[in-house]
């Protein structure tokens, strides 16, 4: 059994433990990490092991500040340091060409090592302390969503690692935005916080979305730019579904309030009818839905209950975002067999959260 501590008492002691090679659950501004000493193979190969993770899944290096890139990359274009300036401490990893100090177990084999400098005091504390840079894939088992608070690492790690920094909930509540600068255009690895319109002004041109990010499940065999893409993400236990009106897509998800009030109202109404036959085939059912449409749900179907959960308002995507993690744990807990969740916009913050919608499902989508 781990030790947990609260406030920042805990860091030098956490980061006595790095030092010598051990596992350290910390918060960050957008998921909890699961931290060891980057430049330590055997550290890293700790990481794998108590994630139940494919060692080939390249994990993010978190340092305090652009001081730390140097000595870590072959080369550092001024691409990088540009969004270095704008966006660190922040919720971006930035992809760069590796040097011989990172080892190829902490980058899954890759001659290349994903940077990402966090905007949390008890993190920044820690990378600090411990003196070295700080592996850390996000703190929970492999396939289950990720930890957006210290109850979701002790779920998933209690007893397969060696300690716990509790920060209560974090602030953003999915991943760091990673985008790769090794090639001839950037390219998005994994939509977040940072969004795909922001880095293009700041670099003042278009970012290529990796393919994946769109298609969801890798052909076999195919070789990922991102490996860890051709795993299994996020996923809640119970089979999720999207239901996405059809009239969103075609124009462009930019709906005036009375195409949206329609388009709400055929969602429900199929969410609905799915749900009745789920419940009725003997299945627990759950429904994701928003403030302004939860309205539209019905919650049972004689004394059986549909658990509907509501991610958030539509006028506020970062709470939909903070909110979603917990809310697909919550799922998993109340043992929900099957989860319809309405679809969203794909612009700016929608962006990420539509990403994790998706393969929460599997990418099953239902247009209506
Ligand atoms: O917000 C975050 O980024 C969190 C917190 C803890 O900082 N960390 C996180 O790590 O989400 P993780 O391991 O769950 O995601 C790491 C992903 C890998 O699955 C892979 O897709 C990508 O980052 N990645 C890491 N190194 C890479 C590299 N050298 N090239 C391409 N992709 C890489
Ligand atoms: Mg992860």
């Amino acid at each position: 059994m781990e030790t947990v501590v609260k406030g920042i008492e805990g860091v030098l002691e956490a980061a006595e433990i790095i030092r010598q090679g051990g596992l350290v659950a910390f918060p960050t501004e957008t998921v909890y990490g699961l931290g060891a000493n980057a430049l330590d193979p055997a550290a890293a190969d700790r990481i794998y092991a108590a994630k139940g993770r494919p060692s080939d899944n390249p994990l993010i290096v978190h340092i305090a500040s652009e001081q730390d890139v140097e000595p870590l990359v072959s080369s550092f274009p001024d691409t990088a340091a540009r969004l270095m300036r704008r966006f660190w401490p922040g919720p971006l990893t930035i992809v760069l060409f590796k040097s011989a100090k990172v080892p190829l177990r902490t980058t899954g084999g890759l001659q290349t090592v994903a940077l990402r400098c966090p905007e949390h005091k008890m993190a920044l504390r820690l990378i600090e302390e411990s003196g070295v840079p700080i592996a850390a894939p996000s703190a929970n088992l492999s396939g289950r969503p990720s930890p957006t608070e210290a109850a979701h690492v002790l779920e998933d790690l209690d007893g397969r690692i060696d300690f716990i920094l509790d920060d209560g909930p974090v602030g953003i509540g999915v991943e760091s935005t990673i985008v790769d600068l090794t090639g001839e255009s950037p390219v998005l690895l994994r939509p977040g916080a940072v969004t795909k319109e922001e880095l293009e002004e700041v670099l003042g041109r278009e970012v290529e979305i990796d393919p994946a990010i769109l298609q969801g499940d890798m052909e076999e065999g195919a070789q990922p730019k991102a490996p860890g893409m051709k795993y299994k993400h996020y996923a809640p236990k119970a089979q999720m579904s999207l239901v996405t009106a059809r009239v969103m897509k075609e124009k462009d998800y930019l709906l005036n309030a009375a195409e949206q009030a329609e388009a709400d109202e055929e969602v429900a109404d199929s969410i609905n009818k799915e749900a009745e036959i789920s419940i009725k085939a003997g299945n627990r059912v759950g429904i994701l839905c928003c403030e302004e449409t939860k309205g539209r749900y019905r919650t049972g179907y004689g004394n059986i209950k549909v658990r509907i959960k509501v991610l958030g308002s539509r006028k506020d995507p970062p709470s939909m975002l903070r909110n979603l993690y917990r809310l697909l744990r919550e799922f998993d807990a109340e043992a929900v067999d099957e989860i319809f969740s309405e679809s969203y916009s794909e612009r700016g913050l929608f962006f990420p959260l539509m990403n994790r919608l998706r393969k929460a499902a599997g990418m099953r989508e239902m247009i209506v």
